[in-house]
């Protein structure tokens, strides 16, 4: 199967319950397990929150997010146009946060990594963030 969805949306913290559902009901056209479709919501969430809180970091801008499916391969593309990554290996590291807020754990990139397959982060300091990641889904459906 092939197909994708585009949408862009203003970095307000309400629309990443909606960024999230609707990636979920993006992939809930594959055969796909209530767990897989649980790990790409959560995936989702954590990029859409971070492109919000940090690339906006409060002030409005606009997220946009594709979703693409290549055969079983779900394919999720979270980009904004913030103040970007000064160094991206540190930001991926378990549990490093920029943020002294509690609710921050730092934990965000370490999330993606181990619900999806692949996570691709580019930034570029003043121009922004665009985070890939890539899950295959329902092997258990295999037989
Ligand atoms: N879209 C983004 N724009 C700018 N900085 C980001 C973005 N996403 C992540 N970061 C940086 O990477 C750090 C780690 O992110 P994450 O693992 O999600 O932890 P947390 O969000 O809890 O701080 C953040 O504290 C922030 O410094
Ligand atoms: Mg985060």
């Amino acid at each position: 199967m092939e197909n994708y969805i585009k949408i862009e949306f203003p970095s307000k913290s309400c629309n990443e319950a909606f960024a999230r559902a609707a990636a979920g009901a993006f992939a809930a056209q594959l055969d796909i397990t209530v767990e897989e479709l649980a790990d790409i919501k959560t995936s989702v969430s954590e990029a859409v929150t971070n492109a919000i809180i940090h690339g906006y970091s409060g002030m409005r801008g606009i997220v946009e997010m594709r979703c693409k499916i290549s055969g079983q391969t779900v394919e999720i593309v979270v980009s904004d146009k913030g103040c970007g990554i000064a160094d991206v290996p540190l930001a991926m590291q378990p549990l490093y946060s920029d943020s002294k807020d509690d609710e921050r754990s730092g934990m965000g990139f370490t999330v993606m990594q181990s619900f999806m397959d692949t996570l691709k982060v580019e930034s570029e300091v003043g121009v922004g963030t665009t985070v890939t990641m890539t899950k295959k889904v329902g092997a258990s459906f295999e037989n």
